[in-house]
């Protein structure tokens, strides 16, 4: 069986970077610009359906329009003289291709004389500077029977808006108008609130928000916003916060050399607990990094190496190290509250494989992730279709079923959805 696990170096692998974190700012464009008096676009009668307090605002010629997908966006536009000025997309013009309805506030930046009407520029799609959460408007008259949601003040464009009810699993896409709404589809004949709602950037990221009802045309504050977790190395992972208590064990050391549940070796690192079998989702809570507030108010980072199978949902098994930083060893239990946050780490993610793992079969572990693993797929070079590993209750993934030669591709996606792809070039036992 497997006995050693061998830490396979990636100094030979190029770790590539999160593909949600590819950059926007993609192709430059040449067009002719003209500009427009967007006061009506800005109070929300534009194509886009979207108000704005800034007048730096743009209408996107019919063909790159997108069925609406390019609202919100925001363009860095460079005008003949050099100058350039960043405009958000709210509004549909009657351009050739590639050609811009500026404000007349952002053309004047690029060329002050008005009188000139129209200009030559470049312009690509840039990442838009905003802050705050992503929020929500519903259409006026929206229902159960009929209803169309759109997002408001998203950093990146939206590709995709679905919607989950209470009680069901399934995620139902909701479909694109031409004015930049999310409208329920027609084949189910009523929807009610409260729902969940998944929005999908254009580059990968994921955001979760909670409808709580279907309210005509009152902006709804959401909780998220694309790449947030990309700015703030603490932020919180998922934005549940748990209630419990924590208990406490001796012998941490010998579960952070690796003999805990997950099999993960924290290198002498004791700040570690075990978490119920309730939250353990067949091992994905393994290297999890877990903020713990005490009933003092101090609180505690602690990454999650085992399981304690006999913890009540809510409680977590400190080390005694981790439980002396919130409270004394003879209160026994103590009140707390929990929440998973990102983990600091340095450097890229690592990949680490069993002893004789080989294309017969091999099983590994990912060492070092920032935030929970949620899944592992692997596509060997030749082929088409991606192939999920699964999960073993040991915080290993494992392929033993068909013969799987290096090198091959790996894609790791996070709880958060975030998509990192790999290359496994050799296996470990197969290195000198
Ligand atoms: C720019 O917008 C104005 C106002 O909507 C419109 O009259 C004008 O035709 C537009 N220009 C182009 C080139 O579509
Ligand atoms: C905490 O972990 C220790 C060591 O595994 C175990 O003996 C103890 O029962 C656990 N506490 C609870 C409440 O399960």
């Amino acid at each position: 069986m497997f006995l050693v696990a061998v830490i396979m170096s990636l100094a030979t692998m190029s770790v590539a970077e999160p593909i949600c974190e590819e950059s926007l700012d993609g192709p430059q464009f040449q067009g002719r610009a003209t500009y427009f008096h967007a006061a009506p676009a800005m109070a929300g009668n534009g194509a886009c359906m979207l108000a704005s307090d800034d007048p730096m605002v743009v209408g996107m010629a019919g063909a790159n329009y997108e069925n609406s997908q390019v609202c919100g966006e925001c363009i860095e536009v460079t005008g003949p003289q050099g100058n350039s000025v960043v405009v958000s997309v709210i509004d549909m013009c009657g351009c050739e291709e590639n050609g811009l309805n500026l404000s007349q506030e952002s053309f004047r930046i690029l060329e002050s004389d008005v009188s000139f009407g129209s200009i030559d520029v470049t312009w690509r799609v840039v990442t838009c500077d905003i802050e705050g959460n992503i929020n929500y408007r519903f259409l006026d008259g929206s229902s159960k029977w009929w209803f169309g949601i759109q997002a408001i003040n998203h950093k990146y464009p939206v590709a995709r808006m679905e919607l989950r009810q209470r009680r069901t699993n399934a995620w139902i896409d909701l479909e694109r108008s031409n004015t930049n709404f999310f409208m329920k589809p027609t084949s189910i004949s009523t929807i009610e609130a409260p729902f969940e709602l998944r929005l999908t950037s254009v580059n990968g990221y994921v955001v979760t928000d909670n409808i709580d009802a279907i309210q005509s045309d009152e902006l709804i504050e959401g909780t998220g916003q694309f790449g947030n977790c990309r700015d703030n190395y603490d932020c919180t992972i998922d934005e549940r916060t748990y209630s419990g208590e924590a208990t406490f064990y001796y012998g941490a050391a010998t579960a952070a050399a690796g003999s805990g549940a997950c099999m993960i070796n924290t290198g002498g690192d004791l700040m570690i607990g075990a978490m119920t079998a309730a939250l353990w989702d067949e091992s994905q809570a393994c290297g999890e990094c877990v903020e713990v507030t005490g009933p003092q108010g101090d609180t505690v980072f602690i990454q999650i190496i085992d399981l304690c199978a006999g913890c009540p949902e809510g409680d977590i098994n400190l080390s005694t190290d981790a439980f002396t930083q919130l409270g004394n060893l003879e209160d026994g239990r103590i009140d707390i509250e929990w929440k998973v946050v990102e983990c600091v780490v340095d450097g890229n993610i690592k990949y680490k494989f069993k002893d004789g793992s080989s294309k017969w079969w091999f099983a590994f572990q990912i060492v070092d992730h920032r935030v929970p693993i949620k899944s592992i797929a692997i596509k060997p070079d030749g082929q088409d279709t991606w192939i999920d590993l699964p999960r073993q209750s040991f915080n290993f993934f494992l392929q033993g079923v068909d013969v799987i030669d290096v090198p091959f591709a790996i894609r790791v996606t996070g709880t958060t959805d975030e998509v990192l792809e790999d290359r496994i070039t050799r296996f470990p036992s197969s290195m000198a």
